[in-house]
């Protein structure tokens, strides 16, 4: 049983959690200030591994000084309100500049205010069939989504856009695009994964900032897959047991890219890839998803 009204409800055609939808002339006038660093995804990407990154690069590496409070917290999820648990909003408000922002808004309804500002925004994209397996085990361990269905079910939900933040077909491009008229890093996770320092110094650069090679190395290790696993600050860990279910699936699952080919028969793959060449049709955004 859980305390969740599990319940998606349409924003502008986009299926969001309900209370969300209900309060989303509270997100929708949410105000970015001009140092916020939007760290913008679709569920499942890289959110939490990108986000302690960019928490360890504002402290210089000092990893103690990034278990002051679970990364939920550090890095606010903007749009996320359920009552009497969370609101992004609020959390946001009350917190001192410069702020790392956490969304998984399809661009379209990002708060106006980010443009206005010209805020940096950070995007992390990750190929669709490893997120839609992550998403499958998410699904069942965050009590605030409804019933996953089978394996099979979801897969189509998520292929349809009928999952919690829409299509990620759409996401990815709609991001991709945006990325021509505003300061917008993009990066992949199977990137970060191949070489992540490498991406870190991408950041670096992105964000104007130069730091010694030997901090470089510290945020390397502490952003490790190993590393935040054990981290009660990183791992979300310290949600209730009817919020997120660990014992179900560990938010930290496995941390690798081609997790996929553990659960798409090859039926699944064929008509997915087919369905994908369709939706990504002309765009000239390419995924490493072969991997
Ligand atoms: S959420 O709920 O949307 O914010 O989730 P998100 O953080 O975007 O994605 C969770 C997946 O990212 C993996 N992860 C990592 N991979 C590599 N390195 C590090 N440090 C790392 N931290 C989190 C996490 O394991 C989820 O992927 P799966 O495939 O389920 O393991």
């Amino acid at each position: 049983q859980s305390v969740f009204r599990r319940e998606l409800v349409d924003v502008q055609g986009i299926p969001l959690f309900w209370s969300i939808a209900e309060e989303w002339s509270t997100v929708e006038s949410f105000e970015a200030r001009p140092d916020d660093l939007l760290i913008s995804t679709y569920p499942k990407s890289g959110t939490t591994w990108i986000s302690e990154i960019l928490d360890l690069i504002y402290n210089n590496g000092d990893a103690e000084k990034c278990k002051r409070d679970a990364i939920y917290r550090r890095v606010p999820f903007m749009e996320l309100i359920i009552p009497g648990i969370t609101n992004g909003v609020e959390q946001l408000n009350n917190m001192p500049s410069p702020r790392l922002v956490k969304t998984h808004l399809p661009v379209q309804l990002l708060p106006s205010s980010f443009w206005k500002n010209d805020c940096k925004m950070i995007y992390v994209a990750r190929n669709a069939k490893d997120v839609a397996v992550s998403y499958y085990y998410f699904y069942q361990m965050a009590k605030m989504h409804p019933e996953s269905g089978s394996w099979e079910e979801f897969l189509n939900k998520f292929m349809n856009g009928k999952v919690c933040f829409g299509s990620w077909y759409d996401h990815v491009k709609g991001w991709w695009e945006k990325k021509k008229n505003y300061r917008i890093l993009y990066l992949f996770y199977e990137d970060m994964k191949e070489n992540t320092k490498y991406e870190i110094q991408k950041l670096l650069k992105f964000l104007d900032k130069d730091i010694p090679e030997e901090i470089v190395n510290k945020i390397l290790y502490h952003s490790s897959f190993d590393v935040m696993k054990q981290n009660p600050k990183a791992n979300y860990t310290t949600m209730l047991k009817e919020e997120m279910d660990h014992s179900v699936s560990p938010f930290m699952r496995k941390g690798i890219s081609g997790d996929w080919k553990n659960l798409f028969t090859v039926a699944q793959y064929e008509t997915f890839e087919e369905d994908y060449k369709e939706k990504m049709r002309g765009c000239s955004l390419h995924f490493r998803s072969e991997l």
